[in-house]
């Protein structure tokens, strides 16, 4: 499987970010909030939240598989070098978290993990909102690239990042 993965990268040098204005301002009128896991506390209790958002969003991803008990997902996901909560974006309305987009800081670039919006809420351009609210994560890392991989038959995942400007990209899982 791993040869089929359809890796993607964002160049910030050469993006346009005007481009995003309009899905942050749709976001704004219908009263979603962006914000980031270290902006609303990186508790037990949001870390819980995360993990069962990021688990019902996983479930729609094709051949993903069971999903990380809550003990292996902060092993294997939190308690890594990589992981930040400034790079968790997390989407509300009212109190509700109802999207997510997480990025992992590595040498040079970013790594987008994962972004999930709860069914009721896609078709909306939340996931583009988030994923550019969350561009200021790779501003603080110091880099201008931004990865993510795809499982191929990931059609929505993969059309959301080319509307955003990600491009095939030859790198090394
Ligand atoms: C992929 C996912 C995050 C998209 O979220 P979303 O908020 O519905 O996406 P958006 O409304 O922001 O759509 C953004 C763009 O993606 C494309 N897109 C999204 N859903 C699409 C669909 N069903 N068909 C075709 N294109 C689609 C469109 O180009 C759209 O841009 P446009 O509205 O300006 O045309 C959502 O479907 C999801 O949570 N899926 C399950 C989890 C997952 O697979 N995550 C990715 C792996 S990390």
């Amino acid at each position: 499987m791993a040869d089929q993965w359809v890796r993607l990268e964002l160049d910030l040098t050469t993006c346009p970010v005007q481009r995003f204005e309009r899905y942050l301002e749709a976001c704004r009128v219908a009263g979603i909030r962006l914000t980031t896991l270290a902006a609303l506390g990186d508790t037990p209790d949001h870390r819980r939240m995360l993990y069962e958002l990021n688990k019902e969003c996983s479930a729609d991803i094709p051949d993903r598989g069971e999903f990380y008990s809550f003990d292996e997902y902060v092993q294997q996901r939190i308690e890594v070098p990589s992981y930040d909560p400034r790079g968790i974006v997390i989407a509300l309305d009212g109190d509700t978290w109802m999207g997510m987009s997480a990025s992992s800081k590595h040498s040079g670039f970013v790594f987008n993990e994962m972004t999930g919006v709860r069914a009721g809420y896609r078709g909306r351009g939340i996931s583009v909102a988030m994923k550019a609210f969350g561009l200021s994560f790779a501003e603080l890392c110091g880099v201008t690239a931004v990865r993510t991989f795809h499982h191929p038959a990931n059609a929505n995942a993969i059309a959301m990042n080319r509307t955003m400007g990600y491009v095939d990209a030859e790198w090394e899982l």
